[in-house]
């Protein structure tokens, strides 16, 4: 490894890095106790701020959403010694009046994933954490007021559905997520949030609108998801530049705290 440090690192898919966002660019591979991230990370800066960039999905979009290697992805972060991540993903829409290229910055997530390790502590280390709002207030409220600030489209809040995929939803799964008032739905916020907060690093996300899932259209199409998410591109980057600029490094939220506040039991820790 090397002696590299980030403040701020975006987890998206590759359309989102821009050769133009960072100087003195350079990739690196980052080995983990859990093994591999994604992809390698590009690094540079941005300003006064050093800002990483890693392709969720890998380079050329090979790893699908419940094989995804989070905890590598948020444990490489860590070690970067980054404070916030901005994760963007493309999502379906469970509202009519959120429409496909509309942006959404999500305060809470009801977790539908099966399959998916989600916690760093185990073998015999029990840790449980609070996550009752699982985005950082502070950077999304910033994200948020960026995003309006420029004219796009964007709703303050929402709570996202993940499900587990790779295939989208059946019509009463979706119809379902609906009636319980869920506003979008996507497959990679489940266990992002949940370990970055675990590693105390904040996470907000730019949920980008491409379809309407399958309670409003006849299926949802793959071509339609991927040309409204690279329609979204442009957007998403202009709110990018401006938030690597303008968000605070200081964390003055819950997110920094996160295991002060855990109970924690190991072997060792148990009086017998
Ligand atoms: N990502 C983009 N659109 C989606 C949908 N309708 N369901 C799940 N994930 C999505």
């Amino acid at each position: 490894m090397n002696n590299e440090k980030a403040d701020i690192a975006i987890i998206g898919g590759s359309g989102i890095y821009d050769g133009n966002m960072l100087d003195r660019v350079r990739e690196i591979d980052i080995d983990t106790p859990f093994g591999k991230p994604s992809d390698s990370i590009t690094i540079g800066e941005h300003g006064e701020r050093t800002i990483c960039f890693l392709p969720r999905h890998g380079k050329g979009h090979r790893i699908s959403p419940s094989e995804l290697n989070s905890r590598a992805n948020i444990f490489a972060l860590k070690k970067l010694g980054v404070k916030r991540i901005i994760a963007v993903s493309a999502v379906g829409s469970l509202k009519e009046e959120l429409a496909p290229l509309d942006i959404v910055i999500p305060d809470q997530i009801y977790d539908r994933t099966r399959s998916r390790p989600s916690t760093f502590f185990e073998d015999g280390i029990v840790t449980h954490i609070g996550f009752a709002d699982p985005f950082c207030p502070e950077m999304s409220d910033a994200i948020t007021e960026i995003a309006d600030s420029k004219g796009y489209s964007v709703n303050k809040g929402g709570t996202y559905v993940c499900m587990e995929g790779p295939q989208f939803s059946t019509r009463a799964e979706s119809r379902v997520y609906k009636a319980l008032g869920f506003d979008i739905i996507g497959m990679t916020a489940i266990p992002e949030a949940k370990l970055a907060r675990e590693a105390e690093i904040c996470y907000s996300m730019i949920a980008t609108v491409t379809d309407y899932d399958v309670w409003h259209e006849e299926d949802v199409s793959i071509e339609t998801v991927i040309a409204n998410a690279m329609k979204n591109e442009e957007a998403v980057k202009a709110i990018l530049m401006d938030a690597l600029d303008r968000i605070s490094l200081e964390q003055n939220c819950i997110c920094k705290n996160a295991l002060a506040g855990a109970i924690t039991t190991a072997p060792e820790m148990i009086s017998h």
